[in-house]
């Protein structure tokens, strides 16, 4: 009997590795092109694939489920799953998974490189240097904020939030964190004492506060205008988990008018583009989507999300399936 070899298609290039371990059970199609597809592209691309490995930029919706009548399995190359329409996949009888845990830790470095940047103030006195017109030490050049002993607010406490708040340890720093479930984090409560708090007592209590929660309905512009105003003038807002979270014109509005003092942002509202204003300014810093770039998260992302399409294809359990009832 021939080897029976599904065929999965894969809508941009990813790290060797997980394409390996693909190819040797599947027949692996790869968007050749160092580009996103259109949506006319995916759609045509997905016609015949029984597998598909997708970007967080791809809505995976009614209309790509229509596009892929012999879909069997769909993993997507990220751990937030904003961008599946999960109840609809799971009504199709189609499982969906994401890449959860393996880019915790890279995630919440950047969370810090933007913190501490932010802080210091990296990127506007990086660009003084380069332009050569730096006239030499002075007593009042370029002050930032303390960091040692502020206090730390996380905006959701689930993985990621949980790694950062770790890492303040060697920054002595109280942790405040609110969870949309009420649920406590036990972990933080034990090693860190960390108090949960609601939204508005976070804000107001925070020097530095950063988002770790998915994008929902319900968290959708929790920051904007009349919860920005909420925090200290001299906090610092960091975002790495998804830009729609911040309403990005009412932070640029306030960076401009020193509602808050500064922001580090990994994530926008309508990727790739920034709000009207924003690059403008002085107290932003301002990172590509970079959160998981690091060469072990995005391997193990690569390994992760082709484990996942291999047991939905051939038989198995996925280790990070979101809908796990239509596999029973
Ligand atoms: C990146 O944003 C991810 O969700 O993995
Ligand atoms: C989000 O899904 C996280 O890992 O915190």
């Amino acid at each position: 009997m021939p080897e029976i070899r599904p065929k999965v298609y894969v809508t941009r290039r990813l790290p060797q590795e997980g394409l390996d371990l693909l190819a040797a059970s599947c027949d692996v199609e790869v968007n050749p092109e160092d580009r996103p597809l259109t949506r006319a592209e995916l759609l045509a691309a997905v016609a015949d694939a029984e597998g598909v490995i997708g970007l967080l930029t791809e809505r995976i919706d009614a209309a790509f489920l229509d596009a892929a009548p012999k879909l069997r399995g769909y993993a997507n190359y990220a751990v937030g799953f904003d961008n599946i329409d999960v109840a609809e996949a799971t009504r199709r009888g189609i499982p969906v998974s994401n890449t959860p845990d393996v880019l915790t830790t890279a995630t919440a470095e950047l969370a810090w490189t933007l913190l501490l940047a932010a802080a210091r103030r990296v990127v506007e006195t990086d660009a003084v240097m380069r332009s050569g017109s730096w006239t030499g030490w002075g007593p009042l050049q370029f002050l930032g904020a303390d960091v040692t002993g502020r206090t730390l607010g996380l905006v959701g406490a689930g993985r990621i939030g949980t790694a950062m708040a770790r890492m303040s340890r060697g920054f002595d720093m109280p942790v405040l964190y609110t969870s949309s479930s009420g649920r406590r984090n036990e972990i933080l409560e034990r090693e860190l004492k960390a108090e949960l708090v609601p939204f508005e007592e976070l804000l107001a209590r925070s020097d530095f506060v950063s988002v770790h929660t998915p994008l929902t309905p319900s968290t959708r512009h929790l920051f904007r205008a009349e919860t920005l105003r909420l925090m200290k003038p001299t906090a610092i807002l960091v975002n790495t988990a998804r830009g729609p979270v911040v309403k990005e014109d009412d932070l640029a509005a306030a960076l401009r008018q020193g509602v808050i003092a500064g922001a580090g942002l990994d994530v926008y509202e309508n990727e790739p583009r920034l709000a009207q204003g924003l690059a403008e300014l002085k107290n932003v810093v301002l990172l590509p989507h970079v959160g998981s770039a690091t060469f072990a998260a995005r391997r193990d992302m690569a390994l992760l999300a082709a484990r996942n399409l291999l047991a939905m294809l051939l038989g198995g359990t996925p280790p990070t399936c979101l809908n796990p009832d239509v596999l029973r």
